[in-house]
């Protein structure tokens, strides 16, 4: 069994209704049932999240709930913003921060990422802290400047000692939606310079039990090469969520993979 659990989150995105999403939640929960191993996490969008709890709650199910952003102020005047009361409200776990569409298609910053990092870790709730270059970065060779700096200002003042409720997603721009996976030697490098950077920024135990993850055209037939890579611990799941069977297998493979490693 591998030092660091695999952690599979499915990131729904702008994706399903109520009736879709409930099947989907369903499924994942009736194929996973069995399994351990693994820490899974279903991302739906804000107005599900009750429905879906639900769901997970009757079933008993070991999948846990997720919220694909949040705002860091507590409460107040900003309106359309959803706040780490009312998630935890809503039985979230893990908070997805920093996701490249929020940072490319809505212009976060890494400023404010890093406030919503820290306002979660600080209320006690996990989060899934995600990184990664566009291809004009990569064409330009800039990728490892790029995540350390997304990395640096990200966790600036977050405290070692939160670290544990933290995962980080190693997601490159390019290969989200694309159907242009990294190869595992590839993202298996970017994973190791992370980890390099985490022993750097606090210490090589921090670095030895952070989990890094891999998003990006993650399928039923690429993950488990993917997961194999000692420096991937899982991954964040777009487009393959949405299919229960895919993602169930993908799931598996996380497992697989961390039951291989030393
Ligand atoms: P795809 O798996 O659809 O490429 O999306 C990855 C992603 O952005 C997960 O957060």
């Amino acid at each position: 069994m591998a030092t660091r659990k695999p952690f599979v989150g499915g990131n729904w995105k702008m994706n399903t209704n109520r009736s879709t999403g409930s099947d989907l939640a369903r499924g994942v929960v009736d194929g996973l049932m069995t399994l351990d191993g693994v820490d899974t996490c279903i991302f739906p969008p804000f107005p599900y999240l009750l429905t879906i709890r639900a769901i997970l709650r009757d079933r008993g199910s070991a999948v846990r709930l997720g919220a694909q952003d949040v705002f860091h102020q507590p409460d107040g005047a900003f309106t359309g913003e959803v706040s780490i009361p009312m998630l935890k409200d809503c039985g979230v776990q893990h908070t997805l921060v920093g996701h490249s569409e929020r940072r490319q298609v809505i212009g976060e910053k890494d400023e404010l990422i890093n406030k919503k990092a820290r306002a979660l870790l600080e209320a006690g709730c996990d989060v899934v802290f995600c990184v990664g270059e566009t291809l004009e970065e990569r064409q330009a060779g800039h990728q490892e400047i790029v995540n350390a700096r997304q990395v640096r200002t990200g966790l600036a003042e977050i405290p070692a000692s939160l670290m544990e409720r933290l995962v980080i997603a190693y997601e490159p721009v390019w290969a989200i939606g694309t159907g242009k996976t990294a190869t595992p030697q590839d993202a298996q490098e970017m994973h190791r310079q992370i980890r390099e950077l985490i022993a750097r920024m606090y210490n090589a135990d921090v670095a030895s039990r952070v989990r890094i993850i891999y998003g990006g055209s993650v399928k039923a037939d690429n993950a488990a090469e993917l997961f194999a890579q000692p420096d991937i611990d899982g991954g964040l799941i777009g487009g393959a969520s949405l299919k229960t069977a895919d993602f169930v297998t993908i799931v598996k493979a996380a497992a697989e993979a961390g039951r291989a490693k030393p």
